[in-house]
């Protein structure tokens, strides 16, 4: 049970933000029986998402908020979801209902606990996006397992691509496995068709700061010119493009999304400030090579994109 909340499937759609994962997606997901989970940024956007994903299923929808860009408004548009889900951050309840928090260590799983979180999701050093910690994922999967009460529920992120992975996180002892890059290649996520190209040719990744304006943060990537262009010495990127992106982070939740908009328009694989929007099917085409293409280690075994609903199945243990 997930705060009173109980998964007919335990696969769980991992949160894409920059509107990645929207209601289409995550109501594919939660009609197919696992969790989808919807990740845009403003309270507007997330209020519409939610309407327009309760429209097409009754299943149960998370929500997921990243920290760093949050405002109270956007917890009290969350709150209409049936899970919430937060990333980076102080774990702390913000919303009365379910509420996850994903951790990349034993002290934040800890720390999410104590805050009264309903369950913990583990991500591993494979992951796709933004890399919290930097453990692979059973290994802190089973540290965290070790320390928090038995029966809490864990669930974990980073790796998963078939059912067999979904079934290796369950014997370890996993409510649900999390996916976010098998599910970025699903017909509804919002990738744009390019990125999906470039994911399924991919085969290896890179774990980066380069896209680091207003969230100077790792995370993992695929290559592209931007990444060429700025990577050769450090694969976190030169140093002063990562002071730049320091001194830019307190500004990041309360930039305007029109400004930010703005930023990602006039991007180019040469800017020293790389925003960490990735591109979307209705947003700016330079973030193909100017923005982030963000994929987990996983992206070398996945060849085809398809319906949500099939990967659910084809993710059911
Ligand atoms: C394209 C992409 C975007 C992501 N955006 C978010 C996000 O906005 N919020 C969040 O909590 N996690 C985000 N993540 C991380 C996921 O929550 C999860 O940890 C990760 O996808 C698991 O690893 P996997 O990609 O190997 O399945 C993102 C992951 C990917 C691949």
């Amino acid at each position: 049970m997930l705060g009173g909340l109980d998964l007919e499937v335990p696969v769980v759609q991992a949160g894409m933000g920059g509107g990645l994962s929207r209601h289409e997606l995550a109501a594919a997901v939660s009609e197919a029986g696992g969790l989808g989970t919807i990740a845009v940024g403003g309270a507007a956007a997330i209020r519409h998402e939610l309407a327009a994903a309760r429209a097409l299923t009754g299943r149960p929808l998370a929500v997921n908020i990243l920290l760093p860009f949050a405002r109270r408004d956007w917890f009290e548009a969350a709150a209409a979801a049936d899970v919430v889900v937060t990333f980076w951050g102080k774990p702390r309840r913000r919303t009365p209902g379910a509420w996850l928090h994903q951790c990349g260590s034993l002290a934040e799983s800890r720390a999410a606990h104590d805050a009264g979180a309903d369950a913990v999701i583990v991500q591993g050093v494979e992951a796709g996006g933004h890399v919290r910690g930097s453990t692979p994922a059973l290994e802190l999967f089973e540290r965290v397992a070790g320390a928090l009460p038995a029966g809490y529920p864990l669930l974990l992120a980073g790796g998963i691509a078939t059912r067999e992975d979904v079934a290796r996180a369950l014997d370890a002892g996993a409510f649900a496995a999390v996916a976010g890059t098998r599910f970025l290649l699903a017909e509804e996520s919002r990738a744009h068709p390019e990125y999906r190209k470039r994911l399924l040719a991919a085969e290896r990744t890179l774990l980066t700061e380069l896209f680091g304006a207003g969230w100077p943060a790792r995370h993992r990537v695929i290559a592209n010119a931007a990444t060429d262009r700025w990577l050769g010495g450090d694969p976190r990127g030169p140093r002063l493009n990562r002071v730049l992106n320091r001194l830019l982070a307190p500004g990041a939740r309360y930039a305007p999304a029109r400004l930010q908009g703005r930023m990602s328009l006039a991007q180019t694989p040469g800017s020293r400030l790389l925003t960490p929007l990735g591109p979307t099917d209705d947003g700016p085409a330079n973030l193909l090579d100017a923005g982030a293409l963000y994929a987990g280690e996983t992206v070398a075994r996945i060849d085809a994109v398809r319906p949500a609903a099939e990967l659910v199945r084809a993710l059911t243990p």
